[in-house]
């Protein structure tokens, strides 16, 4: 059976939302696809040349506290987080004998 996707099957209208790594690549197709739902989609990234709405090292707790203190006081909040950046490191914290 074949299916189809538009706006009219998928509407955001009305939600707030954060592209994390939104600046290019995978996030900024996310991005403009939400935005095209009809979501106010604000970005994050490291790279100030993407022209990120908040220039964000997720990594970094310190510029995600900030950045979510800049999100609240400038949209009041967020209905989704789309946490689109990876970043590498230990993915466990206990050793197996
Ligand atoms: N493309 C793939 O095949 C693939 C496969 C598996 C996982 N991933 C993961 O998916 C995510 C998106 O992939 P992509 O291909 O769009 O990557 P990309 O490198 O093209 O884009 C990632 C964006 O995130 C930004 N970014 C990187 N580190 C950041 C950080 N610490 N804080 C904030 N912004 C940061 C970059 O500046 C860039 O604009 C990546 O995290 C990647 O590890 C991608």
């Amino acid at each position: 059976m074949a299916t189809s996707a538009n706006s009219q099957d998928f509407s955001l209208t009305g939600l707030r939302a954060l592209v994390t790594g939104g600046g290019s690549g995978i996030g900024k197709a996310i991005a403009d696809a939400m935005k095209h739902a009809g979501a106010r989609v604000v970005v994050c990234d490291v790279n100030d040349s993407t022209k990120p709405n908040y220039v964000c090292d997720v990594s970094k707790s310190s510029d995600v506290t900030a950045m979510f203190a800049a999100i609240e006081r400038d949209l009041g909040g967020l209905d989704i987080l789309v946490n689109n950046v990876g970043v590498p490191g230990p993915t466990t914290t206990s050793a197996c004998e």
